[in-house]
């Protein structure tokens, strides 16, 4: 009776907040002609000490989203996002995060794998004009990760404004994708901006969900294109939005293969027409192109309630000669099973709450051994949610006691949860332990999250849960 009249709210609201696209949709009147800017790499040379370090500065700046109409951003290293940072399995990488902005900021290291106190969660908070300096051995497969800010409460405002960037892990497994980036691997950060009649950025987070613009940018660029010049090309796709989920695929309905997720490379390539990103997710895609041809990747009318809608992102335009690029593997990953879980855990998601609580930073809501498989269990009872687990990956077990789609079985640390559903996931849980230091879960819909649908976990030593703190001391906080 309860979860029916949610649902009913639910999708009156759903309505009001996406029902109107004031006729400025990315449908039709796009005219292509803006080349799609493509992040330049960040991959330092190891310095004597055998650590690479990376150099950041968040910064304000200016970007023409629309031609001719520059609008006041953040973002790290230059205007707009951030440089793609790159690492291999095995390298000692060293952040040195300067903020220069007016207002504390942190950076989260989304998928990356490390100690809770390099995690630049917001119990990591970088204060105007200081440098935040984590340190950690990259040790995990070869996947698309991201970084941007995770200031309690301010989560959404500061990725808006720009700062998100790709982190770029590579390892030793010599699989033949194309890899050659900037040219057949391209990230495309795909992000919906709206903009107030002064033209500057609107940032106001009203509605269920909080902002859904109707201009949709791709890595910062309105209205791209892209020149395919060989056969085939690998798209690392990123959902850098705030909140809209979008259902993607090629005007044509070609079909392609995803590869890989969040937490790396499927087991083998999958045929897909389509595939659904919801906010934090990445989803890694071959395609293959025709000589001379010209193609939009889209976003389609999907089932989702957050601003699904019918949408060009982005036309890509093939070469008349197309040179020959890796072609697909049959296989590409060898993952084990999920290991047999010692424990299960229900998180109820709610409208803004997880198990009727908001985050409280002084509060530790789950320990958890080093180590450990456990099963999340998640009860969705309000509209859609997703959830993302910071440190950990995860295996989608089922949706509603149904497999997920065979693109959503590999290792993953953010999931869709739609409307009403419960999704059971198999999560592999880390070996730094720090029983002070907490790591964070949560939706992903950074309104929600930043109204305090998160909480907290600590990872300790096997035996030493019962007599863990589950107080967070805040003293020190911010440095
Ligand atoms: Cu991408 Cu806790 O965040
Ligand atoms: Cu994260
Ligand atoms: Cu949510």
């Amino acid at each position: 009776m309860r979860r029916r009249s949610f649902l009913a709210l639910t999708a009156l609201a759903a309505f009001t907040v996406t029902g109107c696209g004031g006729g400025q949709g990315n449908v039709g009147s796009l005219e292509f002609t803006a080349p799609l800017h493509i992040p330049p790499v960040l991959d330092p040379a190891p310095g004597p000490d055998g650590v690479k370090r990376f150099p950041l500065r968040l910064q304000e700046g200016r970007a023409e989203m629309r031609p001719g109409k520059p609008v006041g951003t953040w973002g790290i290293n230059g205007d707009y996002l951030g440089p793609t940072l790159r690492a291999k399995r095995g390298d000692r990488v060293a952040m040195n995060v300067t903020n220069t902005l007016g207002e504390a900021s942190t950076l989260h290291w989304h998928g990356m794998r490390l100690p809770a106190k390099m995690d630049g969660g917001p119990h990591q908070m970088i204060n105007p004009g200081d440098t935040w300096s984590p340190e950690w051995t990259v040790d995990q497969p070869a996947a698309t990760t991201w970084y941007h800010p995770h200031p309690h409460g301010q989560t959404a405002r500061h990725v808006y404004r720009g700062l998100a960037g790709m982190f770029l892990i590579d390892d030793d497994k010599d699989v033949a994708l194309p890899r050659t980036y900037g040219t057949d691997d391209i990230p495309l950060v795909i992000q919906d901006k709206k903009f107030k009649d002064d033209g500057e950025l609107n940032d106001n987070t009203g509605g269920t969900f909080g902002i859904l613009g109707d201009h949709i940018l791709v890595n910062g660029t309105y209205g791209p294109y892209f020149q395919v010049t060989t056969t085939n090309a690998r798209f690392r796709v990123l959902n850098g939005s705030n909140a809209r989920v979008y259902d993607i695929g090629f005007a044509d309905d070609r079909t392609f293969h995803v590869v890989g997720g969040d937490g790396g490379l499927l087991e083998k390539p999958v045929p897909v027409r389509r595939f659904q990103i919801s906010p934090g997710e990445r989803v890694e895609i071959v395609a293959g192109f025709q000589p001379g041809e010209q193609v939009l990747l889209k976003s389609f009318d999907g089932d989702s309630d957050i601003g699904s809608g019918d949408f060009d992102l982005i036309k890509f335009t093939a070469a008349e000669r197309l040179k020959p690029s890796a072609g697909l593997p049959g296989r590409l990953a060898d993952l084990a099973p999920p290991a047999k879980p010692t424990k299960t855990r229900t998180f109820r998601l709610g409208g803004s709450n997880i198990n009727s609580r908001n985050m409280d930073m002084t509060r530790i809501d789950e320990v958890v051994a080093a180590g450990a498989s456990e099963i999340w269990e998640l009860d969705n009872v309000t509209y859609s949610h997703n959830f993302h687990i910071h440190e950990v990956v995860f295996r989608v077990l089922d949706i509603d006691g149904e497999q997920p789609p065979e693109h959503l079985r590999g290792p993953k640390d953010t999931v869709f949860v739609p409307s009403g559903t419960k999704v059971r996931l198999a999560v592999e849980f880390g070996r730094h332990t720090d029983p002070k230091t907490p790591y964070m879960y949560h939706c992903h819909i950074l309104k929600h999250e930043d109204q305090g649908m998160m909480g907290q976990f600590v990872i300790v030593p096997p035996g030493t849960e019962d007599h863990t703190s589950r107080t967070v001391s805040m003293s020190g906080h911010g440095h």
